[in-house]
């Protein structure tokens, strides 16, 4: 019954039965992010970012700037536009998160499983967000452009499409139910339509984003466990295969649009 019921409301706030609310919401909060368009809050946790790149830490106490984040050892301008993409090192096809996480295990000896052990925003999670903001405002600007020439990041793409259409849980909810229809909003956000080029460019350019609700910096590996929370699926590993897949599927549709990150988010 309670299901039943579930199903029902979202089926009500889907077919736009909140329409018209939803559009002076969606304008305010368009107005909101114009005001703070000039001072993302994001930036300070780029600032923290930027002196944590540099700064020697782990057993090894050795800094990041010799991280290969797919340009080159310790090339941060760019890099961020064109992930994911395949690591012949690793080999694996890597988001921004789990090649930072390489970077930190391999040159400063952090044990990964006390990374995997954190919450987001504690720990070194908290310290990953914070790069994570520094390296991705290094592509500011710049054009989506993941390879998608090595054969494993074709197979990601693959894997990523499927995860995108795949229903399951008690709501039988794939990411395309909320995020594969025209015009659909839930609690008032607009969502995207990211199956779309211009939608994925929308989705994926704007993240990682600042949330003004929370007041924390969300990356996409923490984006992806709320989305697979509101699928009411289990969570993800962080950094496991299925969220780079999703993040390899996203990227590669959004090709040729504007990385617009850190973006300003509800
Ligand atoms: C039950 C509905 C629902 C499902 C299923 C869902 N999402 Fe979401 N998603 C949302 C909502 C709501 C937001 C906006 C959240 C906010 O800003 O507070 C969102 C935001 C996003 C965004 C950021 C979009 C933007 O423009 O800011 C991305 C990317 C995303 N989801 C990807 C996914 C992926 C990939 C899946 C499948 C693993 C998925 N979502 C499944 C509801 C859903």
């Amino acid at each position: 019954m309670m299901t039943k019921l579930a199903t029902i409301f979202v089926l009500l706030a889907l077919s736009g039965f909140v329409t018209l609310k939803a559009q002076t919401t969606s304008e305010e909060i368009a107005k909101y992010r114009e005001m703070l368009a000039d001072a993302n809050p994001a930036e300070l946790f780029e600032g923290a970012g930027e002196e944590l790149w540099v700064k020697p830490m782990g057993p090894n106490s050795k800094s990041l700037q010799s991280c290969d984040l797919g340009l080159g050892a310790g090339v941060v301008d760019g890099a961020f536009a064109q992930l994911p993409r395949y690591f012949k090192d690793t080999q694996r096809v890597q988001d921004l998160e789990s090649r930072l996480v390489t970077c930190m295990q391999v040159i400063q000896g952090i044990d990964v499983k006390d990374i995997m052990a954190d919450d987001f925003g504690k720990g070194h999670k908290k310290n990953i967000e914070a790069i994570v903001a520094y390296v991705v405002t290094h592509s500011k600007g710049m054009k989506i452009n993941p390879p998608m020439k090595h054969s494993a990041e074709k197979i990601f793409y693959k894997m990523g499409e499927q995860a995108f259409y795949f229903r399951a849980g008690p709501m039988d909810f794939s990411c395309a139910t909320c995020h594969g229809v025209k015009g659909q909003r839930i609690r008032l956000q607009d969502l995207p339509l990211i199956a779309s080029n211009e939608g994925a460019a929308l989705a994926w350019g704007t993240w990682p984003a600042y949330r003004v609700s929370s007041g924390e910096f969300w990356t996409m590996q923490h984006r992806l466990a709320d989305c697979y929370r509101q699928q009411r699926f289990p969570s993800p590993q962080y950094t496991s295969d299925v969220t780079i897949a999703l993040s390899m599927f996203m990227a590669a549709k959004a090709k040729g649009g504007v990385v617009q990150t850190p973006g300003l988010k509800r």
